[in-house]
């Protein structure tokens, strides 16, 4: 991604090789399971399926 189009009133979202999505900048996060919600600034969300913390990435890709 070119450096001069990111913007910080944007979420930006990473695909991570062997790894979860990380999306960061102004985004809102609204978590109901959890009855959670709030601006975090970054998030790493699972797409392995192996997390014990579904939808969150904990790590456990690298297992
Ligand atoms: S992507 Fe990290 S635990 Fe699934």
């Amino acid at each position: 991604m070119e450096e001069n189009k990111k913007n910080k009133s944007q979420a930006i979202i990473e695909v991570l090789d062997f790894g979860p999505l990380k999306i960061t900048g102004n985004f809102l996060l609204k978590d109901l399971k959890r009855g959670k919600e709030d601006s975090p600034g970054e998030i790493k969300l699972c797409i392995c399926g192996k997390s014990g913390n579904k939808p969150y990435c904990d790590e456990s890709h690298k297992k």
